[in-house]
């Protein structure tokens, strides 16, 4: 029997605005949208490059610049996120919350070994010493499938897909409910990107978080995600469970961002 405390156990967004104010113009980069992840499922966010994805994603954690006007609500596990001051928010970042922000490759500081990473991370966030930090990071490894001696190893020293399990190991250092990954295996090449989407996917599903994946590459969500949601302009346009919107797509830009994988695909393969 599911209780009332357990069908909390989501992240919810309800009708969300992301407006951002340069000098002499706004963008409206999400318009009105309501999504809702729970503990369990794996959610693809899919669409084109500036549709609005990161945006969206962002908010959650509100980790938008700042000046960004945002409206609607952000409920994680019942609790309302909007309006709660940036230390009430620091508790739940990283421990309910984690984030994987697209590049986070590329957002390791070159002078830090791997451990260096997620023990800092623990201390940080959680408290923990820098060797009791040292167990967990070796735990992490393990479960993000790295070598324990990369934790010894400086960001340079890795190859790219080594990096974004790197990351990954970071994000997960505080055992979040939920992962946020924004395009966490956009710059590899085909065969490290489903291998790394795979590792993601498991460590969910045997952790029961819930996951939400953005990716501008459709087919490849659709493999992975339980459900599949369709961004474009800002705008949700489809939504629905990841083999019917990649088999059926209702919405004619949801055909067009599966052709367009397609086209890319063959003309990277001839
Ligand atoms: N910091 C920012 N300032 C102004 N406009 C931004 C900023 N970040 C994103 N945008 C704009 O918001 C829209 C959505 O961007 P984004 O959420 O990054 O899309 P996606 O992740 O789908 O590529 C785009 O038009 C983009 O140019
Ligand atoms: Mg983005």
């Amino acid at each position: 029997m599911t209780t009332a405390n357990e069908t909390k156990r989501s992240i919810t967004l309800s009708d969300i605005s992301v407006t951002y104010y340069g000098r002499a113009s706004e963008v409206r980069a999400v318009r009105n949208c309501s999504l809702s992840v729970g503990k369990g499922d794996v959610v693809g966010l899919v669409g084109e490059s500036g549709s609005g994805k990161s945006s969206i994603l962002m908010a959650i954690p509100r980790l938008l610049p700042v000046g960004t006007k945002v409206t609607g609500s952000v409920m994680c596990d019942g609790e309302e996120l909007t309006g709660m001051s940036e230390r009430e928010l620091n508790v739940r970042r990283w421990r309910r919350v984690a984030l994987v922000p697209q590049g986070a490759m590329n957002s390791f500081t070159p002078h830090l070994s791997i451990e260096r990473h997620i023990t800092e991370a623990l201390e940080h966030h959680l408290g923990i010493s820098r060797t009791a930090g040292r167990a967990r990071a070796a735990e992490l490894m393990d479960i993000v499938d790295l070598q324990r001696g990369i934790l010894t190893r400086y960001p340079h020293e890795l190859s790219g897909g080594q990096k974004q399990r790197a990351a990954l190991a970071v994000a997960l250092a505080c055992d979040p409910d939920f992962l946020l990954a924004d395009e966490p295996t956009t710059a590899l090449d085909v065969i490290t990107q489903k291998e790394v989407l795979q590792t993601i996917t498991r460590i969910v599903r045997e952790r029961d978080m819930g996951l939400l994946l953005v990716t501008h590459d459709l087919p490849l969500a659709a493999g992975v995600c339980d459900t599949l949601l369709v961004m474009k302009d800002g705008c949700m346009v489809e939504s629905g469970p990841a083999g019917d919107v990649a088999a059926n797509p209702k919405h004619p830009y949801t055909k067009t961002l599966i052709e367009a994988i397609r086209y890319m695909e063959t003309e990277s393969s001839s």
